[in-house]
């Protein structure tokens, strides 16, 4: 590592991990805590809670937790020196370098240069003489210079090597140029660039890095468009094509198309809050990444088959992050672009005017598989329409289209608005059990996610958890607590390896705090440790705790009782039992 531990230390004390996230999430204070929505999965009543006192975070849903820097690592996708030095300027400290090259980050800013480069390299070569088919083709799909320029658009020659010849020239290695994903070896280990004969669009990230491309043909042929693959510092679930335009537009709406060309189009018609995902369908991610600039997502997908599907499936993903949905429908052509082509950027706004909300679409969707002529059919249409409807909060939205399907399917309104109200309950029972499942304490039940770190023995956990948030709540404690007991006696690895780095930070004399240590594990392991450690020190006599931890943890280790995963599983289920939750899986 190149920054120093002691920059670390200096760093985390300085820093306030409650003005940090709330950057990111509005928190609010209860108690000692703050709370808000997590920005890590999709929900609606808050279970993501700050700890000012412990300066740690931690997610009572997902899971997942820490110190300031692993919020850093997760919410900005960085790693771990890429984070301090994030948060080194945000508190205008300067960051001191050892002097010793390496890591990952210096790694990743390499293939971010390359990338950069290899971008450059393309759109120089649309302006040469080889690439002139390529510029002709885009301005016969009606790209205009400027809008070439403003995405930096390019032409990746028709050469296995053009690109390899240029960037090593520029002093970057066969492996750097393996890992940006430019290039490709092959059976006998020689390689050759990627992208060949391709309109080259660049992928750049949200603080302007080109991290990978998406090439496409000039003619028929196939496959219509290459992308970077995955590589470390392009992950396409995690990214959007144009994010790093869209997410500067003043509006709070965000248009999502399906492909490169459309975005382009809409951008350059004036519509620069489109973006689109890279070639695949939309993650949860990326739908929070939109989330983050926009309170309103408006699909805009082709109006295929296909494009229908995908919508469906969208509506349901950007729904979950709260973002308030709309859905487009394209008349008389296939795609955004096609549209704008032929009719024009005031008709396109016409059509954004128009757009409907997503209740709206789907009923609509639900209606043409129906004949409503026919008894059976109206009596399926009606089931399906109150089980959508009864996702609807809004009474008096619910009541409208109620309405509308209660004429449709020839019912009463209030025999619609009954069949409605059951389904609601039905609803309102799942979400009931799930939010109960949430509920069990941390350390009686070993969720699937945390299963990773199976302990061998329940009880004696239970105390070397205690013994670990004794160790964080005050470190003066723990000479105290090594001069009884070793992690040697400690059933579970990853707590004895957080006792020992919790002594060797405290004879160091360096704070004990989770994101001081953070370093040293891995994320699964701190999301973990912030789950131990976020739960209140109970009790006045911590003395007493302490010793009673200790007692439990030797009488484990002398009985060697080992409890194997199954008969875990077995006694959360009975936990479930007797406490009267429902079902089994969490
Ligand atoms: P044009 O045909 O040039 O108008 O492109 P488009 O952007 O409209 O493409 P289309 O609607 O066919 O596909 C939408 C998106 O899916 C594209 O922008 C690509 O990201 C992706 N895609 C399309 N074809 C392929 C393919 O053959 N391979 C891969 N990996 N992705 C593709
Ligand atoms: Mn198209």
């Amino acid at each position: 590592m190149s920054i120093p531990d002691r920059f670390i230390d200096e760093l985390t004390a300085k820093c306030d991990i409650v003005d940090i996230i709330s950057r990111y999430v509005a928190l609010k204070k209860s108690g000692g805590n703050f709370f808000g929505l997590c920005p890590f999965h999709s929900e609606k009543t808050p279970s993501f809670s700050v700890s000012p006192d412990k300066q740690i975070y931690h997610c009572f849903g997902c899971s997942k937790g820490g110190g300031v820097i692993n919020f850093i690592m997760n919410i900005e996708n960085l790693d771990f020196p890429e984070s301090v030095r994030f948060l080194a300027k945000i508190l205008n400290m300067e960051v001191p370098e050892d002097g010793k090259t390496g890591g990952d980050s210096s790694k990743k800013e390499r293939l971010y240069a390359a990338s950069t480069e290899a971008a450059r390299y393309f759109h120089a070569k649309l302006f040469s003489d080889e690439g002139k088919e390529a510029l002709s083709y885009l301005e016969r799909r009606a790209l205009s210079k400027r809008t070439i320029r403003n995405f930096g658009l390019g032409y990746a020659p028709d050469a296995w090597d053009g690109l390899i010849k240029e960037l090593m020239e520029k002093g970057f290695t066969k492996n750097e140029l393996l890992d940006a994903g430019l290039v490709v070896k092959n059976s006998k280990g020689s390689i050759y660039d990627r992208f060949r004969n391709r309109a080259m669009f660049p992928i750049i990230d949200l603080r302007g890095n080109v991290i990978g491309f998406g090439g496409r043909v000039l003619d028929q042929s196939l496959p219509k468009y290459l992308n970077s693959p995955d590589t470390p510092i392009f992950n396409k679930s995690r990214n959007l094509f144009a994010i790093n335009i869209a997410k500067n537009v003043k509006s709070r709406t965000i248009l999502l198309a399906e492909g490169y060309m459309d975005v382009i189009a809409l951008h350059q018609a004036g519509f620069t809050n489109a973006v689109a995902s890279l070639g695949t369908s939309l993650t949860e991610d990326q739908a929070r990444l939109i989330s983050r600039y926009a309170d309103e997502a408006v699909i805009s997908y082709d109006a295929d088959e296909a494009g229908r599907k995908a919508a469906a499936r969208a509506i349901n993903i950007l729904k979950k992050t709260g973002l308030n949905v709309k859905i487009l429908r394209i008349p008389g052509a296939k795609d955004p672009d096609e549209f704008i082509k032929s009719n024009g950027a005031d008709a396109f706004l016409n059509l954004l005017s128009r757009s409907e909300n997503h209740i709206e679409y789907r009923l609509c969707d639900l209606r043409a598989k129906y004949n409503l002529g026919l008894d059976e059919d109206r009596v399926s249409y009606l089931k399906a329409a109150a089980k959508l409807l009864s996702t609807v909060e809004s009474p008096v939205e619910r009541e409208i289209y109620a309405s509308r399907v209660a004429e449709e399917a020839k019912i009463t309104l209030s025999g619609m608005l009954n069949e409605i109200k059951k389904e609601y309950s039905l609803f309102e029972k799942k979400k009931k059990r799930e939010e109960k499942r949430e509920i069990l304490s941390p350390a009686s039940a070993i969720q699937p996610k945390t299963r990773e770190f199976r302990y061998g023995n329940v009880h004696s956990a239970a105390a070397e958890e205690g013994i670990i948030s004794l160790c964080f709540y005050d470190p003066t404690l723990i000479p105290d607590i090594l001069s009884r007991i070793s992690s040697a006696e400690f059933s579970s690895r990853l707590l004895g390896k957080v006792l020992d780095i919790a002594a060797e930070r405290y004879k160091d004399e360096r704070p004990v705090t989770l994101p001081s240590v953070s370093d040293s594990l891995s994320e699964a392991e701190i999301s973990h440790i912030s789950k131990v450690i976020s739960k209140p020190v109970k009790g006045s006599d911590i003395k007493k705790a302490m010793s009673d931890y200790i007692s439990i943890i030797k009488l484990q280790s002398l009985k060697g009782e080992n409890l194997d995963e199954e008969s875990l599983l077995l006694a959360q289920s009975k936990y479930r039992e007797i406490k009267g939750f429902g079902g089994n899986k969490v």
